[in-house]
């Protein structure tokens, strides 16, 4: 069912926050969401410039907002105005979802849970004993490994361009996680292409592939019809590694699943009400941003 959207002196707001936003899909996907729940709230963008971020988070309770995502490059810079934060978040250092309470901030991250929940849904797999490789070291791939890792899968390799990066992230991981076994890598070589081989679950959360002749990240002679290959870029929606992993017989998932599902469990945290995940399925998939 759809409601048309009717604006009240009630209306709460809902938002995203970050610098740029302009490509956000979020809000498309958000108010498909609300209308469908006929619930009386509004989704929308908000460019910030760093010097407006402390008015803008002061402001909240007072403007009748429900919530907000965060995104790049907030999503550590917000902690400070916030009243409480998970434990996984807090674990994180970095917050993707503020629920505003009776005028308490609290924080949320539901980047890893969007991350496994879209694995489960869709690719069918539990990440319980696997082995995944994680390509990259940044923001994301902290958020998926810190969440892989509570979800007590077997091993995890973190393959990065600067290793450096990667052993940082190991040694933050294994702080709070010291049953997992953790390895690091750089993204060639022999220890590499062994973490491809014995892994069951590859994620590239680089930003290789986003431009028209960026290569495979993995080479394609490396993935065979035992990976699950993931990317959590979605433009373009069919990445050169997604390619590669078409072409060796792969299984392979392009990067709107995790948008999908972080967002499903905003939804829920905001509103208390189950997201109606097809409505926002078709809702991004409808979106002239993401067409080929
Ligand atoms: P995010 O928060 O989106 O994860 P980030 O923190 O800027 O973004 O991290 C970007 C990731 O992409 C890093 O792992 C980065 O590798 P370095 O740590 O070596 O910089 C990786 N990356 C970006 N451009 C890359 C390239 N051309 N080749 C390989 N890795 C690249």
């Amino acid at each position: 069912m759809s409601h048309k959207v009717s604006l009240t002196g009630k209306t709460r707001l809902l938002g995203i926050i970050g610098h740029p936003v302009k490509g956000s899909l979020s809000p498309r996907m958000q108010n498909a969401a609300l209308r469908h729940h006929g619930i009386d709230a509004l989704y929308l963008p908000f460019e910030i410039p760093p010097s407006a971020l402390a008015g803008v988070m002061k402001a909240l309770p007072a403007l009748n907002f429900r919530g907000l995502n965060v995104t790049i490059p907030y999503k550590e810079k917000v902690l400070r105005y916030l009243d409480e934060v998970t434990e996984e978040a807090r674990q994180l250092g970095a917050v993707n979802c503020i629920l505003v309470d009776k005028g308490r901030l609290l924080g949320y991250n539901t980047d890893g849970a969007g991350f496994t929940t879209a694995l489960k849904a869709e690719g069918g797999l539990s990440l319980r004993d696997e082995n995944i490789l994680i390509l990259g070291a940044g923001g994301a791939a902290k958020a998926i490994a810190f969440h892989v890792a509570r979800q007590g899968c077997r091993r995890i390799c973190i393959a990065n361009r600067t290793v450096s990066r990667a052993s940082s992230l190991r040694r933050r991981l294994q702080r709070f996680h010291p049953g997992v076994e953790i390895e690091v890598s750089g993204l060639s070589g022999r220890n590499f292409r062994e973490a491809v081989a014995s892994s069951q679950v590859l994620v590239n959360t680089t930003s290789v592939g986003m431009a028209r002749r960026d290569p495979s990240i993995v080479p394609g002679r490396h993935l065979s019809p035992s990976h699950l290959v993931v990317d959590i870029v979605y433009k373009p929606l069919r990445t050169p590694l997604l390619r590669a992993a078409e072409r060796s017989g792969a299984r392979f998932l392009n990067g709107l699943g995790m948008l999908l599902y972080q967002g499903a469990l905003a939804f829920r945290i905001w509103t208390g009400r189950t997201a109606p995940v097809d409505v926002m399925k078709r809702a991004l998939r409808s979106a002239p941003e993401i067409r080929p």
